[in-house]
């Protein structure tokens, strides 16, 4: 099926998904997806933030939807023509997604562990509004323990579902959901409970915001200043390919792989999609555990892929043009006198003699 979106052409088999062949695209015309999970069944449609306008219907039948349609639960048809980043409507509708989103979200993000790696901060980044219209006191939970190995931030959460479809498809049994509904909704267990399940560490992953994060890493360190590696070693429960968070020598957590979209790849070992297990995430902390095979590539556009991007592309120099052809008379290129984004240096390298000199000069030595 030919379908167009934002003036694109692009092919794809029958059955795919609006949002799947605007992923086909790539680049800004992609719609955010906040609840979609390709390797979850029935997820999506809950979150609406991938919304877009078809502006005809297919081939056969030209006329327009009248409403804008969740991209990730429309499926597309012959010569459909969609409108995503060049709809007024699709961007307004967007920005007000993301206001409702963050109505009762806490400003957490300078101690969440999730900073620098969620979903949701760039959404509010890429599509939110500057400021906020609301005036009442923010929604707060009671605390909920859900076990030795996930720590659950109710505030945080943007009832997705996806590690609710994570805990009914992935581990054996699930002992949590949402309960209540409307603004009561939560994520909890029903009789406290602990979520220990085989693979139930994969809820992490799954989760877009920082409400489920694990606990062997909490406020251990923030994620821009460790290095992605990946690593597999032979397990007996999962494929045991991973990504590994490390800083020098040390590892500091142990996370699936992700693609592009932040979704879990699928394995090169199985053939399925690549969860992995409680022992490999939770207890193989020390590399010895682990045959590290090289830096991970991370595409995407955050503050983690800082220098450890393949391929970069630089961005062209205009400061003479903005100078009607002058040189600046002094310039100060901290990368061309920094070690800091050279992947192939270990953190620990560069950290060591910093540090040092930074303790050295605090104590006038
Ligand atoms: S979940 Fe994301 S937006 Fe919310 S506090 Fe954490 S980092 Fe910030
Ligand atoms: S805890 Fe995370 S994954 Fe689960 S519903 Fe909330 S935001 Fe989604
Ligand atoms: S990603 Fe489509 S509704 Fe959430």
């Amino acid at each position: 099926m030919k379908v167009t979106i934002d003036n694109i052409t692009v092919e794809v088999p029958n059955g795919t998904t609006i949002l799947q062949a605007a992923r086909k695209i790539g680049g800004d015309v992609t719609p955010p997806a906040m609840c979609f999970y390709t390797p979850l069944k029935g997820s999506g449609g809950k979150c609406r933030t991938c919304l877009v306008e078809v502006s005809k219907g297919s081939e056969k039948d030209p006329r327009p939807m009248p409403k804008l349609v969740a991209s990730c639960r429309t499926t597309v048809m012959d010569g459909m023509e969609i409108k995503s980043i060049t709809s007024q409507r699709v961007l307004d509708a967007r920005a007000g997604v993301v206001e409702f989103l963050l109505l009762n979200h806490p400003l957490d993000c300078p101690i969440c562990d999730q900073a620098g790696e969620c979903h949701l901060q760039d959404l509010s980044y890429e599509h939110g509004k500057n400021g906020t219209r609301y005036e009442f006191q923010r929604r707060t939970f009671k605390k909920r323990d859900l076990g030795q190995y996930i720590q659950l931030h109710m505030t945080r959460c943007i009832l997705c579902y996806r590690c609710v479809f994570t805990a009914d498809q992935v581990s054996e049994k699930r002992v949590h959901g949402v309960l209540d509904r409307g603004d009561h909704a939560e994520i909890a267990t029903y009789i406290e409970k602990n979520l220990n399940n085989e693979f139930i560490g994969n809820v992490i992953d799954v989760c877009p915001v920082g409400a489920l994060t694990d606990k062997t890493f909490r406020f251990k360190n923030r994620v821009w200043f460790t290095k992605p590696m990946t690593a597999h070693r032979d397990c007996d429960k999962c494929c045991g390919e991973v990504t590994l968070w490390m800083r020098g020598d040390e590892v500091f957590r142990v996370t699936a792989r992700k693609d592009e979209w932040g979704e879990i790849k699928t394995s090169e070992k199985t053939g399925k999609t690549g969860w992995i297990c409680n022992d490999c995430r939770f207890d193989k902390k020390k590399a010895s555990d682990w045959t590290i095979e090289g830096l991970a590539p991370i595409d995407r556009h955050s503050v983690i892929g800082q220098g450890k991007y393949k391929g970069l592309k630089k961005p062209e120099e205009t400061i003479e043009k903005v100078l009607d052809g002058r040189k600046p008379r002094l310039l100060m290129d901290i990368h061309s006198v920094s070690e800091v984004n050279n992947p192939a240096i270990e953190l620990s390298e560069i950290n060591g003699p910093a540090t040092s000199a930074v303790f050295k000069k605090n104590n006038h030595e």
